[in-house]
């Protein structure tokens, strides 16, 4: 029996696809990537922005399609819109036979079971008291060279946007010995970056010392070459954590530090609960600790009532921090926030003039910070052949930056000869940390080649 399954979202629907996969594999079911052949088609939603769920009814027409011409397949939908709208997504595509909330992965075998024998819908998406975290089970070499492991669910920060709270219930810390033990399965498996995620790290709470300490922990394990996290929330972010990422050679110079917005008034009204000088501090106490540190950010225009100044002051804290990239975003009213009663009256127009001027005054900022590589030696991780093919391989550098470089490979992988010079073998293969001569920039990522060993 074949299963596909498409994921929409953040890194935490792409765990739980990959969990949701190994459990589904156990009871004899056999990923595809074919839509058409499937007899369990899974669609793990995603509600953050109308966008999201636009893209996911389009997906299900196509899937009930499928349906038509083959009337046993089950049409299953998970993920945040499958708990934030489940009756709604049953009447629009009437073709879905289950609907399951992030709280009930841990039943999913039983609950496809029960939807296949009974041929009736199964929805369940009741909140559970007792959170049960899907372990990771991953085949050989499935987890890639990096891979997400989460170490927590929910969020208790209700920003006034956000539909993420009520998708995915209350904060919960996964404990820190199982976060450890599913590191070592995954470096077994393969993996030499671990990159936690949950919503909001800084709050986690599965031992004591909360999140500095499972850094200690995480980078204690053997196998474990680097570790990233995200998203740190900055009203959490501590001296302990700027300490941890300093001291902890695993843990590389590079934070994703979701800003939203550089003006206070408009922060307060997205229930921030930082200021525009509390997150620039935070910024300055990390590279402190950590000089080059390299941040990365999300930003949100055209929120209720922002005015040009207010925008003007997001545009001019993004010049101060000089971010490595930014994700920016036009405020979307979603059902159910407390934004959504606000009077929407940023245009549309006026939204998307906004998001074209931030994007680019970042493009300059990330031009000239990848101008900066050049010239540079970079300690890359290798994790395959580049997009770009010619027989080059592409890693990231620990700012999580994409490096294509050449190379002589080794090994049956890209089916490249073993490369020899005066008479050492310099081959490289996927996994291994490399040392790369930075020649170039493009617009998003840097070229070069094997720097010689010293
Ligand atoms: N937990 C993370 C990110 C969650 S969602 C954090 O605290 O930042 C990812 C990003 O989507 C957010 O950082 C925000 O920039 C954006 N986002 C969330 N809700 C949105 C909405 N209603 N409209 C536009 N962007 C939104
Ligand atoms: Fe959403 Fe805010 Fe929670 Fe992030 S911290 S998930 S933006 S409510
Ligand atoms: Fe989307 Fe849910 Fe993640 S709303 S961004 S999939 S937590």
């Amino acid at each position: 029996m074949k299963l596909f399954v498409k994921t929409f979202g953040c890194q935490m629907n792409e765990y739980d696809s990959a969990r949701m996969i190994e459990a589904l594999r156990l009871s004899g079911w056999e990923p595809t990537s074919d839509m058409a052949r499937a007899d369990l088609m899974i669609f793990n939603s995603c509600s953050i922005r109308e966008k999201a769920v636009s893209k996911l009814m389009s997906a299900l027409g196509r899937a009930a399609a499928v349906k038509r011409r083959r009337p046993g397949t089950l049409l299953a939908v998970t993920g945040c819109t499958a708990q934030l709208q489940c009756d709604w997504l049953v009447k629009r595509v009437p073709a879905i036979d289950l609907v399951l909330g992030p709280d009930r992965y841990a039943e999913i075998v039983a609950l496809v079971q029960r939807a296949q024998a009974r041929q009736v819908r199964v929805t369940d998406r009741v909140g559970v008291d007792e959170y049960d975290f899907l372990d990771a089970h991953p085949l050989q070499g499935e987890p890639g060279v990096s891979t997400f492991v989460t170490i927590m669910k929910g969020c208790d920060n209700w920003c006034a946007y956000c539909v993420v709270p009520a998708a995915r219930g209350p904060e919960v810390s996964r404990s820190a010995p199982d976060v450890v033990e599913e590191v070592r399965r995954m470096v077994g498996a393969g993996a030499r970056e671990v990159f936690l995620i949950g919503q909001n790290v800084n709050s986690y709470a599965g031992v004591k010392g909360g999140f500095p300490a499972l850094l200690e922990l995480v980078a204690g394990v053997e196998g474990v070459e680097r570790i990233r996290f995200t998203t740190s929330h900055p009203k959490d972010l501590g001296v302990e954590l700027a300490r941890a990422m300093a001291d902890l050679p695993a843990v590389c110079e590079w934070l994703h530090l979701p800003v939203q917005s550089g003006s206070t008034r408009v922060l307060s009204s997205m229930r921030r609960r930082y200021t525009r000088e509390a997150y620039l501090e935070k910024v300055a106490l990390v590279r402190e600790h950590v000089p080059d540190m390299a941040f990365t950010t999300d930003f949100i225009v055209g929120f209720p009532s922002e005015t040009r100044a207010e925008f003007d002051e997001s545009l001019s804290l993004l010049r101060a921090v000089r971010y490595d990239a930014i994700y920016s975003f036009r405020f979307s009213p979603r059902e159910g926030t407390r934004a959504a009663g606000l009077p929407d009256d940023v245009a549309l127009e006026e939204k998307q003039e906004r998001l074209a001027i931030l994007q680019a005054a970042q493009a300059e900022i990330t031009a000239e910070r990848l101008g900066g590589h050049v010239g540079q030696v970079r300690q890359v991780l290798v994790e395959g052949g580049s997009r770009r093919g010619g027989g080059q391989l592409a890693g990231r550098t620990r700012g999580n930056i994409t490096v294509n470089f050449a190379a002589p490979t080794e090994g049956e992988g890209e089916g490249v000869g073993e490369g020899v010079e005066m008479g050492v073998e310099v081959g490289v293969k996927v996994g291994d940390l490399v040392e790369v001569a930075i020649l170039g920039a493009g617009s998003h990522t840097l070229e070069g080649e094997l720097a010689p060993k010293e």
